[in-house]
């Protein structure tokens, strides 16, 4: 299975940090997933609207402009990252995947990833894109050139999530521990999609995850996803 630290490698680290990306490529990730907004002119890694659970601030991200947001602290005492920062960190990564929580920032960010491609800064088969917002994911899809979108699926309609998938030429579908079942595997894996399961933490999850013939994982502990890959291989 693939696997990819999920904001970093968050079990370990302050989600969305600089350290927590670089602690999931040490921790031997083949990619990383960090969550994009923005803010004004800049495009910053950060999960929630608001600053309460993950910084020292309080209140929604974007009634601060950069300047005042940078101040405030993580947990690990590193601030939020831009998108470029987080971008270098990960550079080492076979799979960096962007996931966009803000949809109104779509084309800045094909913008941004697309200048950095052809600068040669990054190779755009490495650009996992995805977003829960189906209006994103469509610009995505439109702009996206040699990159690659992931559809994330959450509950509701599945039909309609993979004929999107479908429609977009999704390179993979994003599926929650909770929706997954081997009828959905094989379902989008007729259709040429891969499967990647978020967020798969325990042993017993990512045993069941490996044994239903699912193509990745995003882990907040992505050692122990790779410690299962390696007693795997050796039992093969
Ligand atoms: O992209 C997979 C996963 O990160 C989606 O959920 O809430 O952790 O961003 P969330
Ligand atoms: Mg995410």
């Amino acid at each position: 299975m693939l696997v990819i630290g999920h904001r970093g490698a968050s079990g370990y680290c302050a989600e969305n940090t600089l350290s927590s990306i670089r602690h999931a490529l040490a921790l031997g990730a083949d990619g990383v997933e960090f969550d994009v907004r923005a803010l004004g002119r800049h495009l910053i890694v950060l999960h929630d609207d608001t600053l309460d659970r993950t910084t020292d601030g309080t209140g929604r991200y974007d009634d601060h402009d950069w300047a005042t947001l940078r101040e405030f602290k993580t947990a690990a005492g590193e601030p939020i990252p831009l998108l470029e920062e987080a971008l270098l960190a990960a550079l080492p990564a076979g799979i960096i995947n962007v996931e966009l929580k803000d949809p109104s920032a779509a084309d800045r960010l094909i913008d941004y990833l697309s200048a950095e491609c052809e600068h040669g800064r990054i190779e755009a088969e490495r650009l996992l894109l995805s977003s829960f917002d189906t209006s994103a994911t469509a610009t995505l899809a439109a702009r996206r050139g040699d990159m690659r979108l992931g559809i994330l699926y959450d509950d509701g309609d599945f039909d309609a999530a993979l004929e999107r998938a479908r429609a977009q030429d999704a390179w993979s579908l994003h599926l929650p521990l909770a929706a997954l079942e081997s009828s959905i595997i094989a379902r989008a894996h007729a259709d040429g999609l891969r499967v990647l399961v978020y967020t798969v933490n325990t042993h017993a999850d990512l045993a069941r995850c490996h044994d239903l013939g699912v193509d990745g994982v995003f882990s907040d502990y992505p050692d122990r996803a790779v410690a299962l890959n390696s007693r795997t291989a050796k039992e093969i």
